[in-house]
């Protein structure tokens, strides 16, 4: 290990930027070998968000203006998560400030937006730059992930990648920024969640080729939480079906869903991949149980195994207990502190280019929508929508 301690700054003092403070304020849980997060600054203009922080007891700057964060020598990385609209700026502050940094998807708000934050990767080499997408280190998910790659499942069939939310299915809950096309985005429901999606399908190596998109608006005006009621011209619902290609230049089709309207579905986040010899399948529904098929001739029958508390990065959690998702926040910044520090990582954290061709399937999406055709991945130019 090449550095004991990494301070970070906090930017955005809102849900994500509690879920890392406090992973990184219980890191005595991990036991493998990585570099310890101090999380030593945090920034948002709302003083009510920042005081929750303040309380934490390497807290050193506390600011409403993010480039004050950025000026201090002794800010080694920063998190970010804050609202779609402001992610090109505050990213290509962060990286031309030469701050290692974990930005939240959608990693701008549009492709545009993405492609600046690219350039300022490229022009600054020496800054490491990851997307945060947690839900892959469940360690049945972890699981799937390595029989996949081991080849267990034969050729493939298909993949079906999801994420699903029922909260907007109340209709009396007063529109949010996530729910405005101005801060949020054209991509709804799909910038919100698709990057959660396309972790474990990217990479395994299932590179889309086509793409055809099914988006849902499905509920047009929501509570504006002052009496009255306020467009909502967000996509609810998503999905996205592409042909894709695996190393070996197999060609199957993967599923990519996205739901904000699921009936039943807290936070459903699952992953199934279909294959000739055998099918395996994760969802947080069951967070602990990692299914495969059994085949007996002609039938297949679907097995369950309790994976219980075996991450990739021990903790002292005995193995018998149950996986969480705060569990899944403190794994995934394992993965990124150890590759930060240079360690090998065997599944990587969302990669910047990773991003890029997100933000191509969903520009994509939007025009498939629109015209009701097939896009050819190839040869779409996302600049042009
Ligand atoms: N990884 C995940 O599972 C996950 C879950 C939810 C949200 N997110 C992502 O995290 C980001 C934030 O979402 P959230 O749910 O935490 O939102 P939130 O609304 O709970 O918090 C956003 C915070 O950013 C602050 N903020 C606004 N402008 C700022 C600025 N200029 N400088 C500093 N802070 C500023 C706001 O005051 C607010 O406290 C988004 O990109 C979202 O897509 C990720």
């Amino acid at each position: 290990m090449k550095k004991e301690f990494y301070n970070v700054g906090i930017i955005g003092g809102g849900l994500m930027g509690k879920e890392f403070a406090s992973a990184a304020a219980r890191w005595c849980h991990v036991t493998a070998e990585t570099p310890t997060p101090r999380v030593v600054g945090i920034s948002d203009p709302n003083p009510e968000a920042r005081k929750w922080f303040e309380k934490l007891p390497e807290l050193k700057y506390s600011v409403a203006d993010y480039k004050e964060l950025l000026e201090k020598d002794d800010v080694d990385v920063i998190y970010v998560a804050i609202p779609h609209n402001l992610h090109a700026q505050v990213y290509c502050d962060i990286i031309n400030a030469k701050k290692h940094m974990m930005g939240e998807k959608p990693f701008g708000m549009d492709y545009q937006a993405n492609a600046k934050i690219m350039k300022a990767i490229k022009n600054n080499p020496d800054v490491f730059v990851r997307c945060c997408s947690q839900h892959p280190y469940y360690p049945a998910c972890q699981e799937l992930i390595r029989w996949v790659k081991s080849g267990k499942v034969g050729k493939i069939i298909e993949v079906h990648s999801g994420f699903r939310h029922s909260s907007d299915l109340d209709l009396s809950k007063p529109i949010n920024w996530k729910r405005t096309i101005s801060i949020n985005g054209e991509y709804g429901c799909m910038g919100d969640l698709g990057i959660h999606t396309m972790h474990v399908p990217f990479n395994l190596g299932f590179i889309p080729k086509t793409l055809y998109a099914q988006l849902s608006n499905i509920i047009k005006e929501r509570p504006d939480g002052k009496g009255g009621m306020a467009p909502c011209l967000t996509w609810d619902n998503a999905t996205l079906i592409c042909d894709s290609v695996n190393e070996k230049g197999e060609e199957f089709p993967v599923f990519y869903e996205t739901k904000r309207m699921a009936p039943g579905c807290t936070n459903s986040w699952y992953i199934e991949v279909y294959g000739v010899d055998c099918s395996v399948k994760f969802s947080t529904d069951d967070a602990n149980g990692f299914w495969y098929t059994e085949n007996f001739g002609k039938e297949q029958a679907w097995c369950r195994v309790n994976i219980g508390y075996k991450p990739a990065y021990s903790t002292i959690t005995g193995s018998i207990f149950e996986f969480g998702f705060p569990d899944t926040v403190q794994q995934m910044w394992v993965a990124f502190f150890r590759e930060l520090d240079g360690e090998t990582v065997d599944f990587k954290c969302f990669l910047p280019e990773q991003t890029q061709l997100a933000h191509k399937l969903q520009t994509a999406a939007l025009a498939s929508n629109l015209h009701k055709v097939v896009v050819d991945l190839d040869t779409f130019d996302a600049n042009s929508i």
